[in-house]
């Protein structure tokens, strides 16, 4: 993929959700710093680069696609500080720093998590475009994060650990905690540039393509990379006895999977009349990154 745009995104939403932050009064110090921790300290930002990206090969301001980007990267931050919770993954480490409730304590991690999933829809409601994109936008991420998107896949996951379940209900799973917001993301840029339904069809197949995969490679990640270059502890999965896709089908099943939902995806972006390039070296990435 054409890395330099990535990081370009990364840049542009990280100043954007930097200085959004700034502006806002500070009533608990603490609680302020715990939710820049959680929000602006690494990460990949490829919620974000999926809304830029979408938006603009349909035309939307830049400017509108800030505070959108923004607001699916802030539920995504909300996501991982309360994945890493004891109650949940309890995990340490995250983009290579202490993770939330260490480096804070519990109570900290969580309001900066209930924030963090508020503000994401303050962003949209402040995003400059129409009102009627603006509820369109809230009611898709909304569903996306709540029990019918990555908060159900939550619980379903922390359901199927330390259990035997089929490929049917790990693919469920996996939608839903990680698939759902990435194709929240994507229907996201499309409404914020106003593409038409049948454009929206092909970029939700290859949304629900890549978003499993994207999950599937986190699975593997765990297994073939390394602490240092995950920013995450490697092996977390294994030692917590999670259903993943390597241990249901074997890594290299496993990788052969995420390499056909990776064509799937692809082709999906055929129909589209417009140059997709973008889209498609990024589907390459999910499965090529090393962390
Ligand atoms: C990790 O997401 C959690 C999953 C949903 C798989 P990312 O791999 O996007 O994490 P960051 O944002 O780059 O740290
Ligand atoms: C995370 O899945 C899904 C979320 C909704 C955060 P994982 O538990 O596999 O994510 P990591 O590996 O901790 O980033
Ligand atoms: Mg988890
Ligand atoms: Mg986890
Ligand atoms: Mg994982």
């Amino acid at each position: 993929m054409d890395a330099a745009y990535l990081k370009n995104k990364a840049h542009r939403v990280n100043e954007f959700l930097s200085h959004y932050l700034q502006c806002i009064e500070v009533n608990d110090p603490n609680l302020h710093q715990a939710i820049s921790y959680g929000l602006l300290l690494g990460g990949k930002r490829v919620r974000p680069f999926l809304v830029y990206a979408v938006g603009e090969m349909f035309g939307a301001q830049p400017q509108a696609l800030d505070y959108v980007a923004g607001s699916v990267e802030a539920i995504h931050a909300y996501s991982l500080i309360h994945d890493d919770l004891p109650a949940m993954d309890d995990d340490a480490l995250r983009r290579g720093q202490p993770t939330c409730h260490i480096k804070f304590d519990e109570a900290t991690a969580i309001l900066a998590g209930d924030a963090l999933q508020t503000l994401a829809f303050e962003l949209l409601s402040d995003a400059p475009l129409k009102p009627s994109q603006q509820v369109q936008m809230i009611k898709t991420l909304a569903r996306a994060s709540g029990y019918q998107g990555m908060c159900g896949g939550q619980a379903l996951d922390i359901a199927a650990t330390n259990k035997h379940i089929s490929l049917t209900e790990l693919e469920q799973i996996h939608r839903h905690k990680t698939g759902a917001l990435i194709e929240a993301a994507v229907e996201l840029g499309a409404i914020a540039a106003n593409a038409s339904e049948q454009h929206r069809q092909a970029l939700r197949v290859f949304a629900k393509n890549i978003g499993l995969a994207f999950q599937v490679h986190d699975d593997i990640l765990d297994i073939i990379s390394d602490t240092e270059t995950l920013g995450k502890p490697q092996g977390s999965d294994e030692a917590a006895n999670k259903s993943t896709y390597p241990a249901l089908m074997g890594l290299e099943q496993a990788q052969k999977k995420a390499s056909i939902l990776i064509d799937q995806a692809t082709t999906a972006l055929d129909t589209l009349p417009v140059d997709s390039q973008q889209l498609k070296d990024f589907a390459q990435y999910i499965i090529l990154r090393k962390q």
